[in-house]
């Protein structure tokens, strides 16, 4: 049951190494659009902050492009995984550096089909968008419990990352749903943690604490 975070946001990658449970990054061309920095320095950033999995995406649309691209990206670290797009040129490079030991995720799933044809050209990951789905008013999570089905069935070693992460019940749902990784935005994390509950239960705490005159364990060492 592993975390990553879906972020080219070098302050939050920070905040969540922090916290200690996250096991990895997923970046993709629009994230690190928004950083507003160059793609090798941000990538460079985060593979020294993170030391888990940190997917770097290529823009080529042909499999030579993309190879190439991959060969550069994974000079940057041990830890970058190439991620492609399921296309036919996609499903190409992914074969190709399979081959080579370089580890991808193959990335704009949004069927079980192309899940099989993910796996079948030896990706490490395969991302199923269920966000994206759910907006198109289909099911994304059902589509995590049918790669799940599949792979299990046949003894895929490909692991399912679910992305396009929209909300704190995808998250559980999908590793509910049999996903070996969930990349979340920063927010979505947050939200993980907070209940107002939490809040309302430890100001009761403090406030009865304090009103029983009781002192800090740490009070005593003064
Ligand atoms: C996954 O690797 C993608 O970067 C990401 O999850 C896409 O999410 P979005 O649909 O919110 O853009």
């Amino acid at each position: 049951m592993k975390i990553f975070i879906d972020s080219a946001d070098i302050k939050e990658i920070k905040t969540v190494a922090e916290l200690g449970v996250c096991d990895g990054v997923t970046t993709n061309p629009t994230l690190i659009a928004k950083s507003g920095q160059d793609f090798k320095t941000v990538l460079s950033e985060i593979v020294n902050i993170i030391p888990g999995p940190i997917s770097a995406e290529v823009i080529s649309l042909d499999s030579k492009g993309m190879i190439k691209e991959a060969e550069e990206l994974v000079k940057l670290a041990n830890s970058i995984v190439i991620k492609l797009p399921l296309t036919e040129e996609g499903l190409k490079a992914c074969k190709y550096l399979n081959g080579k030991g370089i580890k991808t995720n193959v990335t704009l799933c949004f069927s079980v089909g192309q899940a099989l044809l993910a796996a079948k050209s030896g990706a490490t990951y395969v991302s199923p968008f269920i966000g994206r789905l759910d907006d198109i008013g289909e099911d994304g999570v059902n589509l995590i419990k049918e790669i799940k089905a599949l792979y299990s069935a046949n003894k895929v070693e490909t692991k399912i990352l679910a992305a396009s992460i929209r909300s704190p019940r995808h998250v559980t749902d999908s590793f509910i749903s049999g996903a070996d990784v969930v990349t979340l935005p920063f927010k979505i994390l947050l939200q993980l943690y907070t209940h107002p509950l939490t809040d309302k239960g430890l100001k009761q705490f403090i406030e009865d604490w304090k009103n029983s005159g009781q002192r800090s364990i740490l009070a005593e060492k003064i």
